[in-house]
């Protein structure tokens, strides 16, 4: 399967998900990366691959990149792509990509959803807010994309306990070392196409 990752920053989960493609764990391949951040760190990771790295939005000052039809017509058309995988993307995903890939989108979000999402929830805020909330549990969530920002069906989920004595770089640290292990597995259960709906439309992961 030719999969599509969107990144805006370190691209760890992109990385783990390319780990995963090489073990043979998941059954694809990253075709082509998308992002906002031409320099992010994701970015260089896969121009140094040989990835190809396409440009969404469109930047205004120099006019680089894709229009949202465009970006459409090339994940589709052009580059054959099976699934659109969200990688730590901090830009809103445009209504045509998501009705093109509806049930085909996933998001990996560092919080237990639907707790600790929305507007503003990325990044350590989310971190920060799971401190001060007091609760003991976090963990990542992955979720299909649909137009609501966070509100799409949730895929998987991972706990991990927050500690008493933690800050919020030891909760993403704990968080971010399930995130390497759910989104890969999410996606392997993606491309063996062991992701069945219930009537109800919650998504479930068919064991191997
Ligand atoms: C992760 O914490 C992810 O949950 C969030 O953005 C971060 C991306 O990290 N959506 P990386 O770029 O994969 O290292």
């Amino acid at each position: 399967r030719a999969l599509a990752v969107f990144v805006s920053g370190g691209g760890s989960n992109m990385r783990a998900i390319s780990d995963a493609c090489e073990r043979g764990e998941v059954k694809g391949r990253i075709a082509v990366v998308v992002t906002n951040a031409p320099d992010c760190g994701g970015a260089r990771w896969a121009r140094d691959r040989g990835i190809d790295v396409l440009i969404y939005p469109k930047k205004k000052a120099t006019n680089e990149g894709l229009s949202a039809d465009e970006l459409v017509r090339t994940l589709k058309d052009e580059r054959g792509v099976d699934y659109v995988l969200l990688a730590g993307y901090l830009r809103l995903i445009p209504p045509e990509l998501c009705r093109a890939y509806e049930r085909r989108m996933v998001n990996i979000h560092p919080a237990l959803l639907p707790a600790f999402g929305g507007k503003g929830m990325h990044g350590e805020n989310v971190h920060k807010a799971v401190l001060a909330s007091g609760v003991r549990f976090t963990g990542p969530t992955v979720h299909f994309v649909d137009e609501e920002f966070d509100k799409g069906k949730i895929v998987a989920q991972a706990c991990v306990p927050v500690l008493d004595d933690d800050d919020h770089f030891a909760i993403a640290e704990r968080v971010l070392e399930q995130e390497h292990r759910l989104f890969p597995s999410v996606v392997a259960a993606l491309c063996d196409d062991r992701v069945r709906f219930r009537e109800d439309g919650v998504p479930c992961i068919i064991d191997r």
